[in-house]
């Protein structure tokens, strides 16, 4: 592993905790209003919304970028890979200076003084420039996660300039023509890291399992033709309240259902993982990857029933639309992403506190499931004061909401402590001593976990 992977990780690693840290911070500025005078919500949660955006698409970035190193088995331009990160941790540290000193001007999720976006697309062209020099040596017909990783890298790009189109005046001339445009970008945008995240999840499991049939094949590339177009129109969902034309609604909601298809395979993949299971379950890596697998279950269900056009009326802009994004966020990219760096860092091999960890695994993964069922009981009571009810009063229809959302706040406080032993955990593991790999590529599996 290189010293600048190493510097990403730790990066990465740190934008998590702040993540917590700002997300804890932001949920009692909500519900107190006397916390919210020194520390205020408005400030609080695009710091808290940046920083865990910022954390998944480091951690992404740095799977991907360390992992083709030992696929491709050539190690690109290092100076370019420094060049991304330093370019890259300088800008989100000019965001969080914005955020401090009060200055916003962004667009949802990327609240920041869209200045700031330039040298953020630049530093990505580095980071294209390092993969795709090392991607053009790839084997004529190369395992389904390079596709993965290309297609993310690649989608991410055009995702990022198409949620910054509304700088250019036309696209800010109505009201409705700049929120269709944001809401499907950033509906894309969430495809195009998963397909960086799920490509290095199958990378680590075609390692750990030592087959890698299930990274080729007509049924594995069908799949993941399945999240292409996915990810390129089941934004559909995001726009349902917009009044656009009806058949891109249709479009949409029919390939969101073709989802169906893939739920069921994670279903049928499921059971056939119990054997499996109980031969890798002491893998640290494996744990997390199966977490995800977890909520990749509950969130898809969720999402599911979000993008029935007349259910998803009563649940847009209520909890219910954050316990989809911070479910998919927390349970599915996090878990993952932890996972990732237990692999890269050998960790099995290299700590003695396995268990601790596999206590804060359990008890995050406890506390998220209170906090996720708090945040839908919340949109549900919402909806229903509102549209079964018929109540305009803002504080009225909140009552009942709030003393649910206390819930919420303290199972935060859960996930804060057992995400942040983790985090704080490998983050020494990082920073201890270098890993002493001449290619950069992990440890063989079999080295590590015929145990
Ligand atoms: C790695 C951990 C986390 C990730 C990746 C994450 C991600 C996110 C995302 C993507 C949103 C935006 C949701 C939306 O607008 O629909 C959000 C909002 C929020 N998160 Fe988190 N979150 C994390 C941990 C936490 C924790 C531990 C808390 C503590 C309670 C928390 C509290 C909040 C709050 C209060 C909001 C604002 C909700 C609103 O505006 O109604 N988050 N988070």
């Amino acid at each position: 592993m290189t010293r600048t992977t190493r510097w990403h990780i730790a990066a990465a690693l740190a934008l998590l905790l702040l993540a917590l840290l700002f997300g804890a911070l932001a949920a009692f500025a909500y519900l107190l209003p006397s916390f919210s005078d020194a520390l205020p919500f408005q400030q609080l949660r695009p710091a808290h919304v940046s920083a865990a955006l910022f954390w998944i698409i480091t951690g992404a970035t740095a799977g991907v970028l360390h992992y083709k190193d030992d696929t491709f088995g050539y190690r690109s331009h290092v100076p370019l890979h420094a060049g991304f990160l330093g370019l890259w941790l300088a800008t989100i540290v000019a965001v969080f200076m914005a955020y401090g000193l009060g200055r916003f001007g962004g667009r949802e999720y990327w609240e920041f003084p869209p200045l700031l976006a330039l040298p953020m697309l630049l530093a990505w062209l580095l980071l294209m420039a390092h993969y795709l020099l090392a991607w053009v040596r790839r084997s004529p017909d190369p395992p389904l996660y390079v596709w993965m990783w290309t297609t993310g890298i690649v989608f991410f790009l055009i995702t990022f300039i198409e949620q910054n189109l509304w700088q250019l005046p036309w696209f800010r001339e109505t009201y409705m023509r700049e929120i269709t445009v944001q809401w499907k970008s950033n509906g894309a945008m969430v495809g195009a890291w998963n397909q960086m995240i799920y490509g290095s999840a199958l990378y680590i499991m075609t390692r750990i399992s030592g087959d890698e049939g299930i990274a080729r094949g007509p049924k594995a590339f069908l799949f993941w033709f399945l999240g292409l177009s996915n990810l390129m129109f089941n934004w559909g969902h995001h726009i349902y309240n917009a009044p656009t034309a009806s058949w891109i609604r249709h479009l949409a909601y029919g390939i969101s259902m073709a989802e169906w298809i893939l739920f069921i395979n994670i279903i049928r993949g499921f059971k056939a993982k119990l054997d499996e299971n109980r031969r890798h379950k002491h893998l640290t890596a494996y744990r997390f990857l199966i977490a995800a697998e977890v909520w990749v279950f509950l969130n898809l269900f969720l999402a599911l029933l979000m993008s029935i056009p007349a259910i998803n009326r009563y649940t847009h802009g209520t909890h219910i639309t954050v316990a989809h994004a911070m479910g998919a966020t927390i349970g599915i990219n996090t878990m993952i992403l932890v996972g990732s760096i237990c692999w890269m860092l050998r960790y099995d091999e290299r700590a003695s506190d396995q268990r601790w960890m596999e206590r804060a695994r359990k008890f995050t993964m406890a506390s998220l499931l209170v906090f996720w069922i708090a945040l839908i009981v919340a949109g549900i009571l919402k909806g229903w004061r509102i549209t079964a009810l018929g109540i305009e009063d803002f504080q009225q229809v909140m009552q009942p909401v709030t003393q649910v959302l206390f819930v919420f706040a303290v199972a935060g406080i859960g996930i804060l402590v057992g995400l942040g032993y983790i985090g704080i955990r490998l983050l020494c593991l990082c920073l201890k001593s270098p890993l002493s790999t001449s290619s950069g590529a992990p440890t063989p599996v079999t080295q590590s976990f015929n145990q």
